[in-house]
């Protein structure tokens, strides 16, 4: 029986370049889309899956994150003299439970397989989630939850994917299958960023994995890869040599936050997804065309 999936790591220590300046000083992660920032989406994502423990890689200047589930008694107490119950309840509802979050700092960006690496002592010897925060995937079940569905499923590792439009997979990190049917495939490898016309497959690699713990004697070996990083492709392409990966064609859309146009379009997507906020969002839209 395999081990059920507890803890996700969420690496947020990068330096957030394709939007700066904004991640100058506001974490990437904590830029808003509507109303709430990104990790606040990913949080629920993760804790509608029956995530118990969440492990943030932080990096320096990024304390926002950890002051943002904690408790604010001054924000909360100015709300609750001013009987504002309905936003009262939408700050509380992202607090930390006590001893849900671990913030581990991770003292360079030197890859997001180094990030993953820094969580090992506290994921310990069971599969766990990884989720890139800055990519926000609407879906039905959530992203997580159809992943940790098809781990129990296989038993193995599960990496998500989507099809990339068209004529862009070259832009991203690309799987190759062993035979494409239904959305569950076994993984042969994965290429990042593949040359246009060599691409094994449409799908591409879209931010959430479960992987099983033996990544970490992986990444403890510190290899380099593309661009001078410790890469978590490379180890789990390691991996792949001796444990089954399937690649998840999750049912949802992906916006990737971590990109200008990304971020704007999932401010646009979310809003119109709001019940409270979809008429005027589509009146402010249209009336800018
Ligand atoms: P990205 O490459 O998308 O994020 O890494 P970035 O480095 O912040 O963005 P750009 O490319 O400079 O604009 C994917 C995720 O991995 C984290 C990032 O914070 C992001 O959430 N990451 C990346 C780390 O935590 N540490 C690293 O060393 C690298």
């Amino acid at each position: 029986m395999t081990k059920r999936v507890r803890k996700a790591v969420l690496p947020v220590a990068g330096l957030g370049t394709r939007v700066l300046p904004g991640a100058k000083t506001t974490p990437k992660n904590l830029l808003n889309v509507v109303d709430r920032p990104i990790l606040s989406y990913v949080v629920e994502e993760a804790r509608a899956a029956g995530i118990e423990h969440f492990v943030f890689i932080v990096g320096r200047g990024q304390g926002a994150i950890e002051d943002y589930f904690d408790a604010n008694p001054e924000v909360e107490g100015a709300l609750e003299a001013k009987g504002k119950a309905d936003i009262l309840a939408e700050v509380r509802k992202d607090l930390a439970k006590p001893g849900e979050m671990s913030f581990v700092r991770q003292m360079a960006p030197l890859g997001l397989g180094h990030a993953v690496w820094c969580a090992r002592h506290i994921v310990g010897d069971e599969p766990f989630a990884v989720m890139l925060p800055d990519m926000l995937m609407a879906a039905e079940p959530p992203a997580l939850a159809q992943a940790i569905a098809a781990h129990e499923k296989t038993g193995g590792n599960i990496v998500v994917v989507e099809p990339a439009p068209e004529g862009e997979a070259h832009k991203y990190g690309i799987v190759a299958l062993e035979g494409q049917e239904g959305r569950l495939n076994r993984m042969t490898g994965m290429v990042e960023k593949p040359a246009p016309g060599t691409e094994p497959s449409n799908l591409f690699i879209s931010g959430r994995y479960i992987l099983r713990p033996e990544i970490f004697d992986l990444l403890e070996r510190q290899g380099k890869g593309a661009g001078g990083e410790i890469q978590l492709t490379d180890a789990m392409a390691e991996l792949m040599k001796v444990q089954d990966f399937h690649a998840l064609e999750y049912e949802g859309t992906t916006y990737d936050c971590g990109d200008k146009i990304g971020l704007l379009r999932a401010n646009v997507a979310f809003a119109l997804r709001r019940p409270d906020l979809a008429d005027a969002a589509r009146s402010a839209i249209e009336a800018l065309l």
